[in-house]
């Protein structure tokens, strides 16, 4: 008899969702702005070119095997001398270990301390591979509360109600997706005071720490000392390479208790998928040692475009939000009364008016009630996608006061 798992077809990933919707739109002529994916290069950025180069040249003179699992040493070396440099952290090249993205990274980390029907504590509104992931393994996602009215921030009592025997992880995203949150000291501090008493390992999700906009990024790993602390971060998003599927994991373990068992945990299953991509490896050693004009100019653009976007929301009616303080997303909140449900609100504005933004709800059951943009596309089209989110504003009003509802 053939049986499918019955967790895979749970799994959603709203980000993507409406693609054949929006490609339906395109057919009946209307130009679809898409506001849905978190990445630069689908707007106007660029990989660097000197990284572009340096892994053509690796490919041309015969850097096309598969690589060590771990990654190849010389990228090892210089993610350690970079870790150094840029944070003050001391992690030899034997403690990180190269990753198919911070994707694979999640991927690695939640098959490593879950069995099924474990538990792993993660925020919520949650990036959708912490909700998914632990479902492909049979273990469970349990979203901790953040504080909509305080900027997204954790709520640390709510954290702590949601500790039992079972949890095993404590995920942390900060800068945040979706909601663009910073997080300050104290409550990087209450959180890993908590992960120190309960001994729960704490995987942190850094991908974002170089996009500030404003105020001052404070690394959670400073607080970490107690505590087994696993960083994810890549090359996606700082050095313009999504499509080359690059992160790294470093492990830090001042007890010196875990890290040889988190590495080869990590390797076991890393040597099952033989490498990362060889090639793009050199190329991110350029990237690390080749300077960081082409991030200027990111966050540059980011900042001028996250700003008019928050103006444009607050312009609207029956719309609010916190000022994103780092990131390139925005979360506003919407008023149910005029504009349905999230999911209602994404559907009917991307068959009207062809403006394509994800659903709250799908960033777990705390998103509900929002929706998230990226802030990456030039002005023009942010202006133009408000055109339509007022146009459309217009026609759900109108459609209330004729039926009285
Ligand atoms: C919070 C977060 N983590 C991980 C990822 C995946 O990144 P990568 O391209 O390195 O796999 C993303 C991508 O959007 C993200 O937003």
């Amino acid at each position: 008899m053939t049986k499918f798992s019955e967790n895979i077809f749970k799994i959603r990933y709203a980000i993507r969702d409406l693609v054949p919707v929006a490609k339906a739109v395109e057919r009946k002529g209307v130009k679809v702005i898409y506001l849905n994916i978190g990445d630069p290069l689908r707007y106007d950025f660029e990989t660097p070119r000197h990284i572009i180069e340096t892994m053509y040249k690796a490919s041309l003179s015969g850097h096309n095997y598969y690589s060590d699992s771990q990654g190849i040493y010389e990228l090892r070396e210089a993610l350690s001398e970079h870790l150094k440099s840029k944070y003050k952290l001391s992690v030899p090249p034997e403690h990180i270990i190269v990753t198919n993205g911070v994707a694979e990274g999640i991927n690695f980390t939640i098959r490593l301390f879950t069995d099924p029907g474990d538990e792993i504590l993660v925020p919520g509104p949650s990036y959708p591979a912490y909700i998914s992931t632990p479902m492909m393994y049979h273990a469970v996602a349990k979203e901790y509360r953040c504080i909509p009215d305080e900027g997204f921030i954790p709520d640390v009592d709510d954290m702590r109600r949601k500790i039992t025997p079972r949890t095993r992880l404590i995920m942390i995203n900060t800068p945040n997706n979706p909601t663009g949150a910073l997080y300050d000291q104290k409550i990087l501090k209450d959180i890993m005071d908590l992960a120190a008493e309960f001994n729960i390992p704490v995987v942190s999700d850094e991908i974002y720490d170089r996009i500030i906009l404003k105020g001052e990024y404070t690394p959670p790993y400073k607080f970490a000392d107690d505590v087994l602390y696993i960083g994810l971060n890549g090359f996606s998003k700082q050095y313009l390479m999504t499509g080359w599927r690059l992160g790294y994991m470093y492990i830090l373990d001042k007890s010196g208790d875990y890290v040889d068992r988190v590495v080869e945990g990590v390797l076991k299953q890393a040597r099952s998928r033989l490498s990362p991509n060889t090639p793009a490896q050199y190329g991110a050693i350029a990237a690390l040692k080749g300077g960081d004009k082409h991030l200027g100019e990111l966050i540059r653009k980011v900042r001028k475009r996250t700003e008019l976007f928050y103006k444009l929301v607050m312009e609207t009616e029956g719309m609010d939000v916190h000022k994103p303080r780092a990131t390139f997303y925005i979360f506003p909140r919407i008023d149910r009364e005029i504009y349905g449900d999230d999911r209602e609100f994404a559907l009917n504005l991307l068959k009207n008016e062809g403006v394509y933004i994800v659903p709250g709800s799908g960033f777990g059951r705390y998103g509900a009630g929002h929706f998230r943009a990226v802030t990456l596309a030039p002005e023009n089209l942010i202006e133009e996608s408000f055109q339509r989110i007022w146009r459309y504003l217009r026609s759900v009003k109108s459609l209330s006061q004729k039926t009285g509802s």
